[in-house]
């Protein structure tokens, strides 16, 4: 046996000593673990939760700035009161009241029986009739055209009747009270009839 085949004998069983080895080593052990993965994509988003308290009550604002005012000085009046004491005359004509209760204005006219508006606004009339034996019927008249109508008989006894309204009127309206009965029927035994009206409150104008 030469040198050579003395070193190659020897690094045989080197190799053959690191080749009974390596098997062991490139075993992996079995609990052992992979790369980890590549993260997912996100996922779908959740629902919402229950709402929360409602918040405490703020402080109150600072007050608002003053309004505009229409001043609207109601200096104006204009108030009447007439009386009848005779059996209504034409039917279907202004009644022509004879005795003046008040007037100071002179809106009302004893000589036509007419209210003439000389302030617009919102006036309250009324009338108030005392009756005996006797039928009547009456109409508010506003310009010509009836606003209201009131009927009542006082067949055996006395009876009493009143009404009122309230109106919107113009300048140069005219308001009156008319008898809706002929004459005939009314002739007797009215005893008394008083005619008002007064301006409640003037129309603003701005
Ligand atoms: C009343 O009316 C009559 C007839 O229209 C008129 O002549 C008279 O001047 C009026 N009176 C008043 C106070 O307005």
């Amino acid at each position: 046996m030469g040198s050579v085949d003395v070193w190659i004998l020897v690094l045989s069983v080197v190799s053959a000593m690191a080749n009974a080895k390596s098997p062991k080593a490139s075993t992996p052990p079995c609990n052992s673990q992979g790369i980890p993965g590549i993260q997912g994509p996100p996922g779908s988003p959740g629902s919402p939760g229950v709402p929360g308290m409602p918040g405490i009550t703020g402080p109150p604002g600072p007050p608002g700035r003053r309004g505009d005012i229409n001043e609207c000085p109601s200096s104006s009046k204009s108030a009447f009161a007439v009386k009848l004491s005779d059996p209504f005359p034409v039917p279907f004509h202004p009644i022509v009241f004879k005795d003046i209760l008040h007037n100071l204005q002179n809106d009302f006219n004893l000589t036509t029986g007419m209210f003439t508006c000389r302030n617009a606004g919102v006036y309250h009339f009324g009338f108030d009739i005392e009756l005996f034996q006797h039928p009547v019927k009456l109409g508010l008249m506003k310009n010509g055209i009836q606003v209201l109508e009131k009927e009542a008989r006082a067949k055996y006894s006395y009876k009493h009747v009143s009404e009122t309204a309230i109106l919107q009127l113009m300048i140069e309206d005219k308001v009156w009270l008319e008898s809706k009965l002929d004459t005939a029927e009314t002739k007797k035994g009215l005893i008394q009839s008083v005619f008002f009206g007064y301006l409640l409150y003037e129309n603003c104008t701005t």
